[in-house]
């Protein structure tokens, strides 16, 4: 553990924010990620709208260019064809002034075009063949004017052009022409050049949006979702690194980041087990010092107890013995006397018990057969009444290591454990005890002999299953059990060095174990 933790991806809290009730683990996970303040347009879009400003911008300057610039020349092309136009038609309209029937013919079709602004033939006399103008147009004219002949161009964009009479053309014609109007033609020109360059700008921002998009949007979506789910504390695959350096670099940078923050989390969460499992055990010790004690205070309480009790009690139960024996006595004595004698006879093995739980010294022990004190003690029990109904199945491997052990106590431990199972199974119904027995392994690895007591009664109430071995535990009615013999038990077999459990089959009924460390 380096100490780094989580610095690197937590964020300072927002005013406001309820950071500080999160716990840590969920404040690592949400920091940063899901309440960033930051809510701005995305790079999509100011990728198209930077293009489109840029293009924008662009086609202003090239519209205002063509705008400007193409009409120039344009307009000095068609002001010189048209007035070429006009000096032409002059010339015919002037070559007809003696037949004034077809010069106004042609005067007509001379005013059908658009550029023709006005006409007037003279004959050569200089009177008025024919004149005319469009319907709109200011008038002609009448009389020829020297001016013409400059082909002026006038204030409103018009010019006339005349034809004076010659050897050949007797008569004169003026045309008056829209010389600087240049009209539709180049509005045409003018939008089809802006039209293509519209299309271009279109064409660019969608070629600059999509190559944007996949050089640096696309990366960065990638990276952000890691992050994110890097921040939620999820796993997280290396995130591919592909396209332009810096991009490369970054998700490089980033994929190395993501490795060291899922090593250090992983170290984190090793080390909180390893906490927890510490933890427990030392609830577990301190459970067990606390019960020691317990049991010790209550063990010295009861072995005076017992010592205190237990000498007037022997001479009592003397003189039960010579009472018994006195004749005459009336039978409704005998039977008072009788009772006595049971009560007393039961306190005298409460004491016993008490005696026996808060044995102080260490009987002696020697290397046992496990199976010889087993089959013993079912010897022993089997014809007993309580296990009229009961069968007893025993398993024993004739190779088991023996024990060290004192044989009395070793026998006292079965008895109880086969006396317990024999009232959880009851009077009324037939059942089976088994006793099984065989070689296993203590924690710290040294060879035992196991042995197990299961019957198939209704099992221990499980809401007692952790203190049953605590003295005066009991579920029996009062006189019949005192809740000493388990603790008896444990306070043999843990004195032999060895542990005993009870846990509940889960076929039904309730198994004791003991593991005594195999003699070496
Ligand atoms: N085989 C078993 N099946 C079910 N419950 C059991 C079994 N063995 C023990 N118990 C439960 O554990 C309690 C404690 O047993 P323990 O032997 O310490 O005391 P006891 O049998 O009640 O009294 P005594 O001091 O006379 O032995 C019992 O009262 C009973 O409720
Ligand atoms: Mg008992």
């Amino acid at each position: 553990m380096t100490g780094r933790g989580s610095h690197g991806t937590g964020r300072r809290p927002v005013a406001g924010e309820r950071g500080a009730d999160v716990p840590s683990r969920n404040r690592l996970a949400t920091a940063g990620w899901t309440g960033s303040p930051y809510r701005g347009l995305g790079l999509r879009p100011q990728i198209v709208l930077s293009l489109a400003v840029l293009m924008g911008a662009i086609l202003g300057l090239l519209a205002l260019g063509v705008h400007a610039l193409v009409p120039v020349g344009v307009r000095r092309e068609v002001s010189e064809a048209r007035l070429a136009m006009a000096e032409t038609l002059a010339r015919d309209l002037a070559r007809r002034h003696a037949d004034p029937a077809s010069a106004r013919a042609a005067l007509r079709e001379a005013l059908a075009a658009p550029e023709v602004d006005g006409v007037a033939v003279w004959d050569r006399d200089a009177g008025l063949v024919a004149a005319g103008t469009p319907p709109a147009a200011r008038p002609f004219p009448a009389a020829r004017s020297p001016s013409f002949h400059a082909a002026r161009r006038e204030a409103d964009g018009t010019a006339t052009v005349l034809v004076e009479p010659s050897p050949d053309r007797a008569g004169s014609a003026a045309v008056r022409v829209h010389a600087g109007r240049v009209g539709a033609p180049l509005r045409a020109l003018e939008a089809l050049l802006l039209g293509y360059l519209g299309l271009t700008a279109l064409a660019v921002v969608v070629f600059g949006y999509i190559s944007l998009t996949r050089l640096i949007v696309r990366p960065l979506d990638r990276l952000t979702r890691a992050a994110r789910r890097l921040g939620d504390g999820r796993e997280v695959e290396p995130v591919a690194a592909t396209g332009g350096r810096e991009i490369v670099e970054l998700t490089e940078t980033f994929n190395a980041m993501a490795r060291e923050v899922v090593g250090q989390r992983r170290e984190l969460e090793q080390q909180v087990a390893h906490l927890e499992r510490l933890n427990r055990e030392l609830a577990r010790a301190q459970e067990q010092v606390v019960r020691s004690a317990k049991l010790a205070s209550v063990g010295r309480l009861a072995a005076g107890v017992a010592h205190e009790i237990g000498n007037p009690l022997t001479v009592m139960l003397g003189f039960f013995d010579v009472l018994e024996t006195l004749e005459p006595m009336p039978p409704a004595a005998r039977e008072h006397l009788r009772t006595m004698r049971q009560e007393a006879e039961r306190v005298n093995r409460t004491i016993r018990d008490l005696l026996d739980y808060a044995r102080a010294n260490p009987e002696p022990v020697e290397a046992l057969a496990a199976a010889e004190v087993i089959d013993g003690t079912v010897a022993l029990l089997a014809p007993q009444k309580p296990f009229r109904s009961i069968e007893i199945q025993v398993t024993v491997p004739s190779d088991l290591p023996p024990v060290r052990a004192n044989r009395d106590r070793l026998r006292q431990v079965l008895v109880n454990l086969l006396l317990n199972a024999a009232d959880a199974i009851g009077p009324e119904r037939p059942g089976t005890v088994e006793l099984r027995a065989d070689t296993a392994a203590l924690p710290d690895g040294r060879s035992a002999v196991r042995i197990r007591i299961a019957d198939n009664g209704p099992g221990v109430p499980p809401e007692l299953l952790d203190a049953i071995f605590d003295p005066f535990v009991t579920t029996k009615a009062p006189g019949a059990g005192t809740g000493l013999g388990l603790s008896v038990c444990e306070g043999i077999i843990e004195g032999l060095g060895g542990t005993i459990r009870a846990f509940n089959r889960p076929e039904g009924g309730a198994c004791f174990e003991i593991m005594l460390p195999a003699a070496d």
